[in-house]
C-alpha cells in the first residue's frame, strides 16, 4: 500500500522534473535564434513583413539602426536580422 504511493508520488517528481527540462529546452532565448526567425516574429508586428528584396544592403543598415529602437531589439539580435536581410536580398 504504501509502496504504491511513493511509487505514484516519484513518478509526479519525474513528470513535473521532465516537463520543466522540456519547457526550458523549448523556450530558446531571444538571442539563440537564428536571424531569419527573429526577423519573422519581429519584423511583422507592426507593419506587413518586408521582405530581404525590398532594400539594398545599405539600405537595411539604415532601417535596422531604426527599427531595432521600435522593435526594442539587442544589439545581437538586430545583427543577426541584419545579416540575413543582406544574405537574402
Ligand atoms: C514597434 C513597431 C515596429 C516594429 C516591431 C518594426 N517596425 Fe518597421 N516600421 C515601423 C513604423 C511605424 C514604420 C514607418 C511607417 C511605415 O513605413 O509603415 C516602419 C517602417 C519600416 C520600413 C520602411 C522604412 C523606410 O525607410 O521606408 C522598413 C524597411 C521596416 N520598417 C523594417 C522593419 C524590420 C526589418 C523590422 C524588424 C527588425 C521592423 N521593421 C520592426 C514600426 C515597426
Amino acid at each position: 500500500m504504501k509502496n504504491k504511493v511513493l511509487k505514484v508520488l516519484f513518478l509526479g517528481l519525474i513528470f513535473l522534473f521532465v516537463s520543466v527540462l522540456f519547457g526550458c529546452s523549448s523556450d530558446v532565448s531571444n538571442s539563440e535564434k537564428p536571424g531569419a526567425q527573429l526577423w519573422g516574429e519581429n519584423c511583422g508586428r507592426c507593419h506587413n513583413i518586408r521582405p530581404p528584396s525590398n532594400l539594398t544592403d545599405a539600405q537595411w543598415d539604415v532601417a535596422i539602426m531604426h527599427m531595432r529602437t521600435r522593435a526594442n531589439l539587442t544589439e545581437t539580435e538586430a545583427e543577426k536580422i541584419a545579416t540575413f536581410l543582406k544574405a537574402a536580398n
